[in-house]
């Protein structure tokens, strides 16, 4: 059987770039839809699937954008990267570049980002900054230092971040052979929401496979698409999500119209209770990734969402091994118990 040749070397007619560049890959993409059928019970749904992207290279889907905005850098000879990020945008970055031989410059919200995602991207070589503000401030001070300096921006402002992203929801069709009836995601910077979006309508005036409804979800907290306005100080405890302004909203808002879709809110509360329900099918997620489950259990609940007969799935964005805090700081310590046979069978009472 032949390797996976990476997203760009897979799609390469599909995607909107150089014809002749070249692709810095780690091999991304080609993560499975995980099937959840105890879940698909309890949401009344047909089937539920999770695109689990948090198999991708370096723990998230935005390996997928980066092989692509890395590969454009590099073709243009840029030498030297920077993107600020929530931390999932700051380990991939920091991976192609080290790939490419580029450098790499990423400003994260101090005090705000992932263990996983701050040590990966350090293990990678990246000259990691850490901005005493929110994620926000630290993409405003990114796009004016862009302009003073000849360095290559891969946040998902970039075009050609959202080319290698549009491949998630071709790989979603060729494996369910037409589209979802739904395709529930987080929402942060809506760089994603806009490149499914993106993908799904190609592919459906290329392939005949359709198009499906969009559930775009943000943590209550740092909700803008849903209140329609800025949120000047985003709180949650999904911080992947943690964005008070996206850059992409417009385009997410347009297409959560366009595809009879829509973007909702969720509790950090419900958001919690969905990692757990995947972690309980296997599925272990980062809580940004869960707040797709929290929002169509809350819909569902709610009764403003008929999955009867319905294809659905949940796009994962990020493993769980990215934020492990979120599961060490919250549940008990396992218990201790000193070192003999006789303590064991007090504890194993079966
Ligand atoms: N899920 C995870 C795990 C993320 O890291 C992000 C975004 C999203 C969902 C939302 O995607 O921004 O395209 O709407 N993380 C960015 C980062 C902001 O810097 O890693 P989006």
């Amino acid at each position: 059987m032949e390797q996976w040749p990476g997203v760009i070397e897979r799609y390469r007619p599909l995607l909107s770039l150089p014809p002749d560049i070249e692709a810095f890959t780690l091999l991304e993409g080609n993560t499975p839809l995980v099937p959840l059928p105890r879940l698909a019970e309890a949401l009344g749904a047909g089937a539920l699937f999770a695109k689990y992207e948090g198999l991708n290279p370096t723990g998230s889907f935005k390996d997928r954008g980066m092989t692509t905005a890395v590969s454009e850098a590099l073709y243009r000879r840029s030498r030297a990267l920077v993107c600020a990020s929530t931390g999932n945008t700051a380990a991939s970055a920091a991976a192609y570049a080290a790939r490419a031989g580029l450098r790499a410059f990423v400003l994260v919200p101090q005090g705000k980002v992932a263990l996983g995602k701050l040590a990966g991207a350090m293990a990678y070589g990246a000259e990691v900054i850490q901005v005493e503000g929110s994620f926000d401030s630290a993409l405003a001070m990114v796009r004016a230092i862009a302009e003073e300096c000849p360095l290559a921006v891969v946040n998902s402002l970039n075009p050609y971040r959202l080319e290698g992203q549009k491949t998630a929801a071709f790989e979603i069709c060729d494996t369910l052979g037409r589209a979802p009836d739904w395709l529930a995601l987080p929402v942060g910077n809506a760089g994603n929401m806009t490149a499914y979006w993106m993908g799904f309508r190609l592919y459906a005036r290329e392939k005949g496979t359709g198009l499906p409804r969009l559930l775009g979800v943000q943590a209550a907290g740092a909700a803008p698409l849903v209140l329609g306005h800025p949120v000047d100080n985003p709180e949650t405890l999904a911080t992947a999500i943690r964005i008070g302004r996206p850059v992409r909203g417009t385009e997410a808002v347009m297409a959560a119209t366009e595809s009879l879709g829509r973007i909702i809110a969720v509790s950090d509360k419900a958001i919690l209770e969905a990692q757990k329900q995947l972690a309980g099918q296997g599925v272990w997620v980062e809580p940004a990734s869960a707040a797709s489950l929290a929002g169509l259990t809350g819909e569902v609940g709610a009764g403003r969402l008929d999955l009867r007969g319905k294809t659905v799935v949940c796009v994962c964005s990020g493993h769980g091994l990215k934020d492990p805090a979120a599961i060490t700081d919250r549940l008990p310590r396992p218990r201790v118990i000193t070192a003999d046979l006789h303590a064991l069978r007090g504890v194993i009472n079966l």
